[in-house]
């Protein structure tokens, strides 16, 4: 099926200051550029249509110009009905030739509308954040899915449902799991969550960070870089988690760790990072102070039950500021819940900066390089191949002006040896 689509944006008088924001970006991101350079002599994707459900964000934008540069022919939908930067999403359509369908604040109906006109227009290679493209072209495109040779996924979230997927036979497609690479989930999930996700606390409360206490729930690539960011900002942090080993290493690392009950009492910042659905629910909310505030950094709005708080309230302050709710509860306490429970970094601020996107949508683009080249790619979830993970740090090393050793001989064949001992 290869039906025409047709943008559907917010705004299209919005671009000439999308424009301004995604050439900021681009200037942080050499990696992409040099990718992009070599796509435009090459042409590797040649009229292929890609379909991409991602942020619509200033780096995605840069993403785009760089498949586009490569030959391909593009729609881009969101992968989050709170995330899409109006601006971008208009330039990209002025400017770019990319076809947008994305609008801040989209109903879940337009939501899966524009997923779908992603997928009638026919891409031989998706690119998902979440796995919301894909799980639609299973349920929905049954016809299609040969035509689909693979499909990258960005997120954490997304690669446990595809291995959920793989696991129970579903799985009808090769997919890359682009979150593992270390390139990816070593930078992006942890430096750009961290930051990111405080930048959206300060800019949708504008609280004082020192002598806080802040509660992260999740201690994985993300959880660890908020927890750190938090402290870095003078937060007392404590950590919740369900893995002894992440628990261990959070108190390793010098944070407190307790259940969520007990953390729940004294926190006046939550933050949930788990993957995870209830992770805040009746019982919590029950034991918060006055003036809590409860926010997701979670790929879904699953993570924080607003039903449940929704029901305890009495009533519901809506906009006390932007992207905060406040729930006043029967005895009096104002819980604010932050972006409605979505994701905090791209819903009040923008995102991962552009420099940490560098190497995420780097290996995005390589990837649909790569997995256009292969030759019958097997139907599972597939790693990022070693030589991409390692040219995107060699080359992100390198524009950040840093070098580094290289072994002698006699050092390479120490490594190799292993008769030699005390
Ligand atoms: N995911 C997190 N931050 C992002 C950004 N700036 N652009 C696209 N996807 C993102």
């Amino acid at each position: 099926m290869t039906d025409p689509v047709l943008p559907h944006i917010a705004d299209p008088s919005l671009a000439a200051g999308g424009r301004r924001r995604a050439d900021w970006a681009s200037r942080q991101m050499p990696v992409l550029e040099k990718v992009r350079e070599r796509f435009a002599q090459e042409k590797p994707f040649d009229g292929r249509a890609i379909s991409a459900c991602l942020h619509v964000t200033a780096e995605t934008v840069v993403l785009m110009r760089t498949l586009k540069a490569g030959g391909a022919d593009l729609v881009l939908v969101a992968s989050n009905p709170l995330s899409t930067q109006d601006d971008v999403a208009a330039s990209m359509v002025a400017h770019d030739g990319v076809t947008v369908q994305a609008l801040r604040g989209e109903d879940t109906t337009t939501y899966y509308k524009h997923i779908r006109a992603a997928l009638d227009r026919g891409p031989v290679i998706t690119l998902d954040d979440g796995a919301d493209l894909v799980s639609t072209l299973h349920k929905e495109y049954e016809d299609s899915l040969n035509d689909v040779r693979c499909s990258m996924e960005e997120t954490t979230t997304g690669v446990i449902r595809l291995r959920a997927m793989d696991a129970d036979g579903a799985l009808k497609i090769p997919v890359v799991a682009v979150n593992d690479a270390m390139t990816k989930h070593l930078f992006d999930n942890r430096y750009g969550t961290g930051q990111s996700t405080v930048d959206g606390v300060i800019r949708a409360t504008d609280i004082l960070m020192a002598g806080s206490i802040s509660v992260v729930a999740g201690y994985g690539w993300c959880g660890r870089g908020v927890a750190n960011r938090l402290r870095g900002q003078g937060s007392r942090v404590i950590i919740t988690e369900v893995d002894h080993v992440k628990a261990l290493e959070a108190a390793m690392d010098g944070f407190e760790v307790m259940p969520m009950l007990d953390a729940a009492r004294a926190g006046d910042l939550f933050v949930t990072l788990t993957g995870d659905t209830s992770v805040i629910r009746r019982e919590h909310f029950e034991v918060m102070k006055d003036g809590a505030l409860v926010a997701n950094s979670g790929h879904f709005d699953v993570e924080v039950d607003l039903k449940i708080v929704e029901e305890m309230a009495e009533s519901v302050e809506e906009n006390v500021r932007n992207h905060v709710d406040a729930y006043i509860m029967p005895d009096g306490r104002r819980i604010n819940v932050l972006a409605k429970g979505r994701l905090i970094n791209l819903a009040a601020a923008e995102g991962h900066p552009a420099s940490v996107m560098d190497m995420s949508f780097s290996v995005q683009a390589l990837c649909c390089e790569w997995a256009l080249k292969q030759d019958g790619l097997e139907v599972r979830v597939h790693s990022v191949p070693k030589e991409i993970d390692d040219w995107v740090a060699r080359l992100k090393l390198e524009t950040m002006n840093i070098g580094i050793d290289t072994l002698s001989e006699e050092q390479e064949n120490y490594l190799k040896s292993w008769q030699m001992g005390t």
